[in-house]
């Protein structure tokens, strides 16, 4: 089983970034660092409910899965990250265990972490992220 230390972020799909930044701020959740991930064609808004991470997902690019997840849904609860010791020994074991995976490889996410996303098919209709390196998990 991959080594999950804990939940590293929950993501929100957002249409206004400056916006739903506001906002989660009127919510009471402090404000983070912003953040361009060209990879996953994405800018990402990290908010803080206490030691909890909230990040605020928003399209770069129409090819983005996440402009994908808004044309589909509409703005709402994209994915649960999990903090994991090793993302790259996570998925190969998945992977070897053939649960469906959008990454069979990691890929580079925010903050130079290793992410893999397993396919929401396989996890109870949840997408959820495997992060390596995240914040206070001994990145
Ligand atoms: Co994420």
């Amino acid at each position: 089983m991959p080594n999950v230390l804990g939940v590293d972020h929950i993501a929100i799909a957002v249409k206004d970034l400056d916006a739903a930044t506001q906002l989660w701020k009127e919510m009471g959740l402090r404000v983070g660092s912003r953040e361009v991930v060209e990879d996953q064609g994405v800018e990402v808004q990290m908010m803080y409910a206490g030691a909890t991470r909230i990040e605020l997902v928003f399209p770069i690019r129409e090819d983005s899965p996440i402009q994908v997840f808004l044309d589909k849904r509409g703005a709402g609860l994209h994915h649960l990250a999990l903090a994991v010791d090793d993302c790259a020994a996570a998925t190969k074991e998945l992977v070897d265990r053939e649960v469906r995976m959008i990454n069979t490889e990691p890929k580079t996410g925010a903050h130079r972490t290793r992410i893999a996303f397993v396919h929401p098919k396989a996890t109870s209709g949840v997408l959820t992220e495997l992060v390596e390196g995240g914040e206070g998990f001994g990145s």
